[in-house]
C-alpha cells in the first residue's frame, strides 16, 4: 500500500515511496538516514523529534510524512550556516549558544531543543504570545524573561536535567 511521496527537507527535495502510516520522524531517521532529529518516547511527549514545519515546531512523531507533503521541513541537519560545520562560526546562533553555554549533558535531546528554541526566538521576534505572557495579563510583547523561555520550552524535556544550561543558552541566543 506504499504511496509516492515528495518532502522538502532543508531545502532540497526528496522523492519517496512510503507507507501512509509513516511518520515524519521514521521517514527522516529510517528511510532518508537522517538521524540527527532523535526519537524518545515517539508519543509527542518528550520533544527530541522536534522539527520546523514552515518555520512552526512540530513533534515529527506525530506528524504523517504524507501530511508534510507541500510544506518546508528543516531539521537540525539543516540548522548550521555552513552544510559542513567546523567551527563555532558555521554554526546557527542557537547551536553556538548551546555549545558555548554547555546546554546538554548527554545531548540525546539537544538536537529537539535547538530546534524548539530556534522557533522561539522566531515567535518571540514575532510578537506570539505565551501562555504565561496571557495569564499575567501582558498584552504587548513579553520579554523574553527565564520564565519566559522555560514556558516556551516545556514541550522539551531533557532526562538529564540540563535546564539552568538550556535556559542561558537561549537567553544568550535571543541577545
Ligand atoms: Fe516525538 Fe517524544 S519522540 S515527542
Amino acid at each position: 500500500n506504499s504511496r509516492p511521496v515528495t518532502l522538502r527537507i532543508n531545502g532540497k527535495s526528496h522523492a519517496l515511496t512510503l507507507d501512509p502510516r509513516t511518520s515524519l520522524l521514521d521517514a527522516l531517521r529510517e528511510t532518508l538516514d537522517m538521524t540527527g532529529t532523535k526519537k524518545g518516547c515517539d508519543h509527542g511527549q518528550c520533544g527530541a523529534c522536534t522539527v520546523l514545519q514552515d518555520g512552526r515546531r512540530v513533534n515529527s512523531c506525530l506528524t504523517l510524512a504524507m501530511a508534510a507533503e507541500g510544506s518546508e521541513i528543516t531539521t537540525i541537519e539543516g540548522l548550521a550556516k555552513n552544510a559542513d560545520p567546523k567551527t563555532v562560526d558555521d554554526l546557527s546562533p542557537v547551536q553556538a549558544a548551546f555549545l558555548l553555554h554547555d546546554g546538554y549533558q548527554c545531548g540525546y535531546c539537544t538536537p529537539g531543543q535547538i530546534m524548539s528554541a530556534t522557533a522561539v526566538l522566531t515567535e518571540h521576534a514575532k510578537g506570539e504570545l505565551s501562555q504565561v505572557s496571557w495569564q499575567s495579563g501582558h498584552s504587548d510583547r513579553p520579554e523574553l524573561s527565564d520564565d519566559e523561555i522555560r514556558e516556551r520550552m516545556s514541550g522539551n524535556i531533557c532526562r538529564c536535567g540540563a535546564y539552568p544550561n538550556i535556559v542561558a543558552a537561549v537567553r544568550a541566543a535571543a541577545r
